[in-house]
């Protein structure tokens, strides 16, 4: 099963009774194994966790720390883009360079990189006075 399939399988678990709208989201270590999330949407609206959040959560818990591809996808008109808060989640484990795909549950793709989606990105090198 490729990436974008697994994400595909974990978004049909999504809790998103608010919204309706169903994300899953997978990723790759370096090591090869892969972790999976959907979004958790909460009647406290702002408790809610995205799918991304969810495979980080995942991956940090088995003991892993380096993503080396990542895939997201929903029943979106356009491949749906990580939030802003999961790009800065994303970048806190992996490279600029790691690949994002994009996608619809419709077949369509985009791939972008990490440091695409968040340039200028907020990172250790800003705290280096500290
Ligand atoms: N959502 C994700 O899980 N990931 C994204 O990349 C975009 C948005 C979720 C959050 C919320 O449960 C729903 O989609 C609507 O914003």
């Amino acid at each position: 099963m490729s990436l974008i399939e697994k994400a595909a399988a974990t978004r049909l678990n999504a809790h998103a009774p608010y919204s309706g709208f169903k994300v899953g989201a997978a990723l790759r270590t370096k090591s090869g194994a892969v972790f999976t999330g959907c979004n958790v949407e909460n009647v406290a609206y702002p408790e809610g966790t995205c799918a991304e959040a969810g495979a980080i959560a995942a991956m940090v818990a088995a003991g892993e720390r380096e993503i080396a591809e990542v895939a997201v996808i929903a029943d979106s008109p356009a491949p749906v883009p990580p939030c802003g808060g999961c790009r800065q989640k994303l970048m806190e484990f992996a490279d600029r360079d790691v690949e994002v795909t994009m996608a619809t549950t419709d077949g369509a793709r985009r791939t972008v990189t990490v440091g695409d989606l968040l340039p200028g990105a907020f990172d250790m090198s800003h705290m280096d006075k500290v």
